[in-house]
């Protein structure tokens, strides 16, 4: 007899855990979808599908060979000490999380510029003061990591009428943006960015990157966008930028520690604007096509799609 198709989801985020199970039970109802740690029979499990794991959780799959990560972001579960050499690791690249993550960008930078934060204040206030404000035309939005999802954003600047540069590991050329590679053209990047999008994946070497030497080459006054990874961010950096000026504010939505501690200090700061990790959503439905389809590479043999490179860390 066929052995009964199984996915394991493990994900400590019950509300990201459910909406997933939920959504492969109604795509392919003949699937077992169980949830980590209230699963059974773990010997039989080969593909899971993960976000933030819980330490240790993949030591209890005896005969794992898949990771589908159920989002972009995959830096938990590489560094997840239980994960073995020999696992696939694949990510969600889907076009509309990617348009979804750009409309939050673009919809935070004009807030930004058209100082939404400050009118809402004097509308508690009632008070009717007019201010200056700065065009798409007059601002260079500068995406740090112009890659599957950086590009989209970019791309949504450009037709905005934003003037758009983007950096990234290696060359990429791409019409309407200008685009720097490597640590040698960090800093030229970094010169021109009057709004800085942190799109970057989290690894080794991007890790703490968003820090006081690197606001130093911004231009004075210059807006943080951080919808990557908390753990990009020196927080302590960003607070000493604030208050001296160099950057003028920032909108976070991921932090090193999740959901941001009551007592952490960019919860009262009027220069930080917080949204809790919701710039965009891998939508399931759409998403589970090619998490399906890898799920069917590993029963029947074929070419996996998405897959991370564990070596690069994304
Ligand atoms: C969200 O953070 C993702 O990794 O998709």
């Amino acid at each position: 007899m066929k052995a009964k198709d199984k996915i394991t989801i493990i994900c400590p985020i019950k509300r990201f855990a459910n909406e997933w199970a939920d959504s492969i039970r109604k795509q392919v109802p003949e699937f077992e979808v169980q949830i980590y740690p209230d699963d059974s029979d773990r010997e039989s499990v080969e593909f899971v599908m993960a976000f933030d794991p819980q330490p240790g959780a993949f030591a209890h799959f005896p005969n794992l060979k898949v990771v589908a990560s159920m989002g972009a972001g995959v830096r938990a579960i590489l560094t997840e000490p239980g994960l073995p050499e020999n696992v696939t690791v694949t990510k969600i690249v889907q076009p509309m999380h990617q348009r979804d993550m750009a409309d939050f960008v673009l919809a935070l930078t004009l807030s930004h510029l058209r100082k939404l934060p400050v009118f809402f204040k004097q509308q508690q206030e009632k008070v009717w003061k007019h201010h200056s404000f700065q065009r798409p035309e007059e601002t260079t939005a500068g995406i740090m990591g112009i890659g599957a999802i950086g590009r989209v954003i970019g791309e949504l600047f450009v037709k905005n009428g934003f003037k758009v540069t983007g950096w990234s590991r290696t060359e990429k050329k791409i019409a309407g943006i200008q685009t720097f590679y490597g640590n040698d053209q960090r800093n030229e990047f970094l010169s021109t960015a009057q709004v800085l999008v942190c799109i970057l994946p989290l690894t080794d070497e991007t890790t703490g990157i968003l820090n006081k030497e690197v606001f130093a080459h911004l231009p004075k006054g210059a807006y943080l966008i951080n919808v990557a990874r908390g753990g990009h961010l020196v927080e302590k950096d960003l607070l000493e930028s604030l208050e001296s000026g160099q950057l003028s504010g920032a909108a976070l939505d991921v932090f090193s520690e999740e959901p941001l501690p009551a007592g952490h200090p960019f919860w009262a700061h009027e220069k930080i604007f917080i949204t809790p990790h919701n710039a965009g959503n891998t939508h399931p439905e759409a998403a589970f096509k090619k998490v399906l389809q890898n799920y069917y590479a590993l029963k029947n043999g074929g070419e996996f799609v998405d897959v991370v490179d564990r070596k690069r860390g994304y």
